[in-house]
């Protein structure tokens, strides 16, 4: 039997979380961590400042980003999602919670990896490619704008990599490893909202989910939106607002890093509500290497504590999480 127990609508007085703030310029390294620590245990969700990455590339990706959705279906099209997951997705191409959703996210996206060639032995595994770009004689920054910010932003999470294996009690450079970030899945996905979401309804902007890989790092223009539910098993749930901050990053932990450390660390409930302004956003999607078998790590178990969670490739993992989540592309044959 379907549950569809619809939320009702919130008190208009907007509930706003406050997270912890970490400051990457920050040289007491040992408070960096506790702090982090603590946003880990708490709900997984914390602010990154002084990550290095220029206003400029910020505004310019933004920009390069409404130029492409902006641009008419047909030509969007061109560019469709493939599978290997890069490429265009369109309006409620994908649906994050089905049960309380009675329609797609709406939400167009696109897709970016790292760009890897055909002669490379990866080139055949699911996630690894070339990205298709749009054509340059329409966008041509484009692909170097995004390039750019691809590789700005998997630095940064490297750094925070750094600081989550310290607090993890791990070596620094656990996770630096060919097999973790060293050759990592790395996914930037340009987002852009639009409509009135309603969960009374079941409409919404991006259903609630949590994120698959180790962590995200997310970038919006401003427009309020992005919703946490810190304790997922309260009756109701309570719905808090992230507000942005200039120039912050708002990173939070997925599903894999949760596994990774045995549950210690949360990977915490979210969804975007619209209000009918538009709203772009760009999470970057940090997961480790295709081959990464994803187990507990060795210091989150003990003899009272035994791993939760079976050992599980971190491909596997992600093809299953995908499948569940986005339309066949089958669909789309008959509209090109
Ligand atoms: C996501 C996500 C939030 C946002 O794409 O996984 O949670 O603000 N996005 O766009
Ligand atoms: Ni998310």
């Amino acid at each position: 039997m379907e549950n569809h127990t619809k939320e009702k609508l919130q008190d208009p007085t907007m509930q706003v979380s406050s997270l912890n703030c970490i400051d990457l310029a920050n040289d007491d390294l040992h408070r960096s961590v506790v702090s982090l620590k603590q946003a880990c245990l708490d709900c997984g969700f914390f602010y990154v400042i002084n990550h290095g990455i220029s206003e400029e590339l910020m505004e310019d990706v933004f920009e390069q980003s409404k130029k492409f959705f902006a641009l008419p279906l047909e030509e969007k099209m061109k560019v469709l999602r493939n599978e290997k997951h890069r490429g265009y997705t369109p309006v409620l191409d994908e649906i994050l919670d089905p049960e309380n959703q009675v329609i797609g996210d709406h939400k167009e996206g696109y897709y970016i990896g790292i760009e890897v060639p055909k002669d490379d032995p990866d080139y055949d595994k699911p996630f690894y490619g070339p990205n298709p770009w749009p054509d340059y004689d329409v966008l041509p920054r484009w692909r170097e704008t995004m390039e750019k910010y691809h590789q700005e932003a998997l630095r940064v999470s490297k750094v925070i990599g750094r600081l989550l294996a310290l607090a993890l009690d791990l070596d620094a450079n656990y996770f630096d490893t060919p097999e973790m970030l060293g050759k990592p899945i790395a996914t930037m996905r340009l987002l852009h909202y639009q409509g009135v979401s309603d969960p009374s309804k079941g409409i919404y902007a991006c259903g609630a989910h949590s994120d698959y890989g180790m962590m995200t790092l997310l970038a919006t223009d401003g427009v309020m939106g992005l919703q946490i539910c810190k304790d997922k098993n309260a009756k109701p749930q309570k719905w808090e607002y992230v507000p942005a901050i200039k120039g912050a990053y708002i990173v939070n932990l997925g599903d894999m890093l949760e596994r990774w450390s045995n549950g210690f660390f949360k990977s915490t409930l979210h969804r975007v509500l619209g209000n009918g302004q538009e709203r772009y956003s760009i999470p970057f999607f940090v997961e480790p290497n295709h081959e990464c078998l994803v187990e507990c790590l060795p210091t989150c178990k003990s003899e009272s504590n035994v791993p939760k969670y079976p050992a599980i490739k971190c491909s596997t993992y992600l093809t299953q999480r995908y499948k569940e989540t986005h339309a066949e592309l089958s669909i789309y044959n008959q509209e090109i």
